[in-house]
């Protein structure tokens, strides 16, 4: 069955697959407009209804509120602008009109960025409509795909120049969606290093409501998704509507409630800090936005998100893999390693049934602490006498996989990188250079520098039996000027940088298809989209606080799949916080991620080796509904005074699933307390068994076999809680696991 249906009488696309509808019009001045996103209406209709008329009181009245695809300034339509296009003459007004469109099977990839993807024509439709300014030349191309089995849409636009002058993008933004009402709550991820990606929510209000990044990565300070919720939608029902950016650079993510109510969502590359020259016969393709609608809640439209982004993002052979149980030893032992020390660590973890052995940053030039070396990406024998090759070697024969970190696009200034090629780091001439843990961005821009990096990281990780990188970025970029740029182009620098990045990741993923790449920004500085399109997982913060944990794994999968979320048990007391909690819980936390140690393994006690020991074998049993099952959000760690969050996953047959129950402080003779289950099957008998083992009294009353029915009206029970309290104590984790008999 076709997606697409186009009525040319009353010139008008319906995109629908069942599960929502998008309709665009081209209205009668020849502008197109969506004018409905939603719940999936008939095909075979017209809707030229749902076009705001205006009010016939005068004539050519301005400011109407009228749908616009890529609205443009200047001409009448006061809200912000999709599009800014300056040409010759310095206007930048501009009327797009309809000239054609094209209907296709499948969806086409985008030049140089990253993008959803088919793996079967038959998977999706999409179609791209040319609107054309005739005085100018400039055409625009927007590319709208709906995909069949999925509430999702992707969005990006291509802007070509056919006039005869140069022309300059200012703004070019990869989504632009008018809304017909402004009854909304926003919600989006805020936050900072090791605090990353809470939940925030306000209620639209009349003017402009934005997020963005100006600091060279999609950064922390704001993750560049944004979400629409009505006020009564919950997690397990009602409409939400989601649009994620597949970009890691500066972004904006903005909504404008207007003068008649009406709303306006724009995302895409930051116009801050950006402008593009369009020569005559170039063209520029934006980002993609990728778009979810739901009525059935924001559980739903995380849903969504994480299976296109799992399956139709991530790419390679790692896509559906389970993920490697690794120990890391940044946290273990930091700078100061030798081969000695790091082959301890990995034969404690071989025999705890651990998998893979990752060394961090320290193992390169004479990289001491971190103000040397970066770009300097060859071994120090001072610390590694038989190189990577010997290290990896003798991991190998320990039966681990070999990972090692690098970070590509930086460049210490007491590095021999710098010494030979100073101009390859952003700087402006003439003026000091702002650094950032003492280190400079290299200008990936330059394809020069791309093209050294490939060959010295190529052969790097030819070098030895290495089966995961750690690709980290750890600071912003300041001095945004290029050398490679004339004056009048410098705006283009750091767009072009983040182009450089994505070649970088092209080439090396393309010729080590079977490397998994974990991708990581000083922890989650540049957990996005676009990333998540080369590394199918990404470090989810330094912070390894189980409890600081919650806010951050919750507040992530409202848009993100917690196989992409990479999570760490590490020592305590705790690095980040200083926090002191059961290593149960550590794991309890962890396990819902991409999992893996960080400490020292050869300094643990007899006790905590076996307990790990035993928290391994757990993880195996269950890896792959922890990693890939469906993840269903209970209690929220931003809700109330934050003292508890639960959540689940279901496996996809709904056979199996995994509760998660965390409370942070203990509180002497709790409320009665149930906890009602999402997603199971509502006629299947579960098996209940409890991890870990122990407080019996929580176990008895739980460890019992019930009805999916039972489970989701009445839920998990802990009443009984209120008598083996001093059992529990503070920083508590207990899992469920539930299997139809
Ligand atoms: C920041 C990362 O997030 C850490 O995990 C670690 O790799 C350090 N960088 C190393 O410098």
């Amino acid at each position: 069955m076709s997606l697409i249906e186009w009525r040319p009488d009353d010139r008008q696309l319906h995109l629908t697959n069942g599960r929502l509808s998008l309709i665009l019009a081209v209205h009668e001045d020849g502008s197109l407009g969506p004018v409905h996103l939603g719940a999936p209406l008939a095909t075979g209709r017209a809707y030229g209804h749902l076009v705001p008329r205006g009010w016939t009181g005068f004539s050519n009245r301005l400011a109407e509120p009228i749908a616009l695809e890529v609205p443009t300034p200047g001409s009448g339509d006061y809200r912000v602008p999709a599009l800014e296009v300056v040409q010759a003459d310095g206007a930048s007004v501009l009327q797009l009109r309809y000239r054609e469109h094209r209907i296709r099977a499948g969806k086409p990839s985008l030049d140089g960025l990253p993008s959803t993807y088919v793996e079967a024509d038959d998977e999706a439709e999409t179609v791209e409509i040319d609107l054309a300014d005739e005085p100018s030349g400039v055409v625009v191309t927007v590319a709208w795909t709906i995909f069949r089995d999925r509430a999702v849409l992707a969005r990006s636009i291509r802007i070509r120049n056919d006039g005869r002058a140069a022309v300059r993008l200012e703004t070019a933004m990869s989504l632009s969606l008018d809304l017909p009402d402004a009854a909304w709550t926003l919600v989006h991820l805020a936050g900072a290093w090791a605090r990353e990606r809470h939940v925030v929510e306000r209620a639209l209000v009349p003017g402009r409501q934005s997020i963005s990044s100006v600091r060279g990565s999609s950064s922390a300070a704001h993750n560049p998704f944004i979400g629409l919720r009505r006020e009564w939608t919950t997690e397990a029902a009602g409409e939400a509507l989601g649009a994620a950016l597949a970009y890691s650079g500066n972004f904006l993510a903005e909504v404008e409630v207007e003068a008649y109510g009406t709303a306006r969502l724009r995302m895409g590359i930051n116009p801050e800090t950006f402008a593009w020259t369009l020569e005559p016969g170039a063209a520029f393709q934006t980002p993609e936005a990728v778009v979810v609608w739901t009525a059935d809640g924001l559980g739903a439209m995380s849903d969504a998100f994480h299976s296109v982004f799992r399956e139709r993002l991530a790419r390679g052979v790692w896509r559906d893999r389970a993920r490697p149980i690794l120990v890391n030893n940044w946290e273990g032992t930091y700078f100061d390693f030798d081969e000695e020390r790091l082959v301890a660590i990995a034969t404690v973890a071989r025999d705890l049934g651990i998998e893979l052995f990752v060394l961090d940053d320290g193992w390169f030039g004479r990289r001491d602490d971190d103000t040397t070396s970066l770009g300097d990406w060859f071994v120090d024998r001072r610390k590694l006498p038989n190189g990577i090759d010997g290290l990896s070697r003798r991991i190998a024969e320990l039966g681990l996989g070999f990972g090692i970190w690098i970070e590509p696009e930086m460049v210490s200034e007491r590095s021999e990188l710098f010494a030979a090629h100073p101009d390859w780091a952003f700087q402006v001439p003439g003026r000091p250079r702002t650094e950032g843990r003492q280190q400079l961005v290299l200008d990936l821009g330059r394809p020069e520098v791309v093209d050294h990096l490939a060959g010295v990281l190529g052969d790097l990780l030819a070098s030895g039996p290495i089966s995961y990188v750690k690709w980290d970025m750890n600071r912003w970029l300041t001095e945004p000027w290029s050398g490679a740029l004339p004056a009048d182009r410098q705006g283009e620098a750091l767009h072009r940088h983040i182009l450089g990045v994505y070649e970088l990741y092209r080439r090396l993923t393309t010729r080590f298809p079977d490397v998994l790449f974990e991708s990581c920004a000083s922890g989650g500085d540049r957990f996005d989209a676009g990333m998540l399109a080369f590394a199918p997982q990404a470090w989810t913060s330094d912070d390894t606080d189980a409890i600081e944990r919650l806010r951050i794994q919750w507040g992530s999968s409202l848009a993100y799949p917690q196989s992409s979320m990479g999570a760490h048990v590490s020592a305590v007391p705790n690095h980040q916080t200083g926090r002191v909690t059961p290593l149960a819980t550590r794991a309890a936390v962890a396990f819902f991620g991409a999992f893996g140690y960080e400490l020292d393994t050869a300094a643990l006690s007899a006790d905590d080796q076996a307990a790990i020991r035993d928290q391994v074998a757990f993880f195996k049993a269950h890896r792959g509904l922890f990693q890939f099952g469906r993840f269903v959000r209970l209690r929220s760690p931003f809700a109330g005074d934050g003292n508890e969050t639960a959540w689940m996953v279901v496996a996809a047959d709904r056979r199996r699933a995994i509760v998660a129950v965390y409370r942070v402080l203990n509180r002497p003779n709790p409320r009665v307390d149930r906890l009602p289950l999402r997603g199971l099957d509502e006629t299947l008998d579960y098996r209940i068994t409890a991890w870990p083992p122990g407080l019996d009294g929580v176990s008895a009353t739980n460890e019992i076999t019930r009805r999916g029915d039972d489970l989701q009206a009445n839920g998990l029970l802990f009443d009984v809680e209120r008598h083996v309290s001093p059992e529990i104590g503070d920083f508590s984790a207990r899992l469920f696991v539930l299997e139809a008999g």
